[in-house]
């Protein structure tokens, strides 16, 4: 029966533990290395509004759709698909979409795990004092030889998603729910006390200028579809863990309000994080902003060396950006596990063990895109960049417009009703809308321009 209240695996104890495990979900490197830098560079505060716009518009709209068929289904984003397709009466080829989650979930999962890995062992290079002092050049070479080094990339990796598969054996209420109410509110205090010690100690009016001066002539097109295509990234659409977490949420919480709460603590984590790490790196002179790793790893370690106590504070930065890579990850890795147990009536430990090898072995691909294989090249990326392209570019915007559309045109409208009881007739209506039309305009034009940009 579809109406059921909870699935096999159980359910979040309150409509809270739903949001903390959906915003370690959103909460990523996402909002930590790439935010900022895009946001600085594409016109700050005329850049922040358009992003912010995204989100509200096109991002949530989405995101509430695919916890609804989450919640309707209760079970994992596969099985789940499968049946609300039924239930519809649709074209069973819709539920290839659960597929689609699935698979980009566990590619996913292995190149995060070694990227996640280098924050893990930056927590010991900041603590341990190496990097107290150096210049920029020192700071590439540090990052080099890390990069330089499978085996303790390998290390690292393995690290991280043993860490993983100890959340998420536990199950939904005690290892997700408990590691989320845990890691999210450790999260918020660091984040809060970096942001602190950037006020007094860093340039905290140079951020907030490459933040949010208001500089419209560098607002572009493309930055416009920039904005949307983080919107979406950030907030964990498209790949089948929203979906699987929409499961396990109260049949009483409105998805509406829950999803804005989940938003609201997102786009405050990129904003706050982009300040951070401003301030910092304005602090020292001469430091590029940069982007990326360069701007994590190398520019980073620099400002944080040269500031008395910097280096505990950048181990502690680097803690809080392992915490969001981990709650990130373990939201891949439920999906996957899920299904194993629904379908082959495996136990979790076991489900878990399979994804975390497939990962692994994946994730060796990643690591040797730093070094043995940095030479050799898929359609002109390297491993490492062919995965993270085919995943953030190709099929999380591919997925995300099916999910509109699926929402928008074919899913019984009494599950519709069912799910969004006490939705305002306006608020539906507007949902309805950015379904239909809007969102599937906007994710076509950022797919489009994203393959164009690349392969043109
Ligand atoms: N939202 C994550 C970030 O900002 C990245 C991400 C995209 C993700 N899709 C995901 C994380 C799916 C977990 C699950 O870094």
């Amino acid at each position: 029966m579809a109406l059921q209240q909870k699935g096999m695996h159980g359910a979040w104890v309150s409509r809270w533990t739903f949001i903390m495990a959906a915003t370690g979900s959103a909460v990523g490197l996402g909002n930590m290395w790439k935010f900022p830098y895009v946001a600085g560079s594409n016109g700050g505060g005329a850049f922040v509004l358009v992003y912010l716009a995204c989100i509200l518009f096109i991002g949530v709209p989405v995101m509430m759709a695919e916890v609804m068929l989450g919640r309707h289904g209760r079970k994992s984003p596969v099985n789940a698909m499968r049946d609300i397709v039924s239930e519809s009466s649709a074209n069973l080829r819709w539920s290839y979409l659960g597929w689609l989650g699935v698979v980009a979930a566990v590619l996913i999962l292995s190149f995060y795990a070694v990227i996640a890995g280098w924050a893990l062992s930056y927590i010991i290079e900041m603590g341990s004092g190496v990097l107290k002092g150096v210049d920029g050049d020192a700071a590439a070479v540090a990052f080099n030889q890390l990069l330089n080094n499978p085996a303790k990339l390998v290390f690292w990796q393995t690290v991280f998603l043993t860490l993983c598969v100890a959340v998420v054996m536990g199950g939904v209420k005690k290892g997700l729910g408990v590691a989320v109410e845990t890691l999210m509110p450790i999260l918020f205090f660091i984040l809060f006390g970096l942001l602190v010690f950037s006020f007094f100690r860093g340039n905290f009016s140079a951020a907030v200028d490459f933040l949010f001066s208001f500089n419209l002539d560098q607002l572009t097109s493309r930055s416009v579809l920039e904005a949307m295509g983080q919107a979406f990234f950030t907030l964990s659409i498209g790949m089948a863990a929203i979906m699987a977490y929409g499961a396990y949420m109260p049949q009483k919480a409105s998805i509406g309000k829950t999803i804005l709460i989940v938003a609201f603590f997102d786009s405050a984590v990129a904003i706050i994080s982009g300040l951070v790490i401003f301030s910092i790196v304005f602090a020292t002179q001469g430091i590029e902003p940069g982007a990326g790793p360069g701007l994590m790893f190398i520019s980073l370690p620099v400002a944080f060396g040269s500031m008395p106590g910097g280096l505990l504070i950048g181990a502690i930065f680097f803690i809080l950006v392992s915490i969001a890579a981990w709650s990130s990850a373990i939201s891949l890795l439920e999906p996957c596990v899920a299904w194993l147990v629904e379908t082959k009536n495996m136990d979790r430990f076991q489900a878990n063990m399979i994804f975390a090898v497939i990962a692994w072995i994946l994730g060796l691909g990643t690591v040797f895109s730093f070094n043995i294989w940095s030479g050799y090249q898929l359609f002109g990326f390297t491993f490492f960049d062919f995965l993270d392209f085919l995943t953030a570019n190709i099929m999380l915007p591919v997925s995300g417009l099916l999910i509109a559309l699926f929402v928008g045109y074919v899913v019984d409208k009494k599950i519709i009703a069912s799910e969004m009881l006490g939705m305002h007739p306006k608020v539906q209506l507007l949902w309805q809308y950015s379904l239909r039309y809007l969102a599937p305009f906007a994710i076509g034009a950022v797919f489009i321009m994203g393959l164009y940009d690349r392969f043109s």
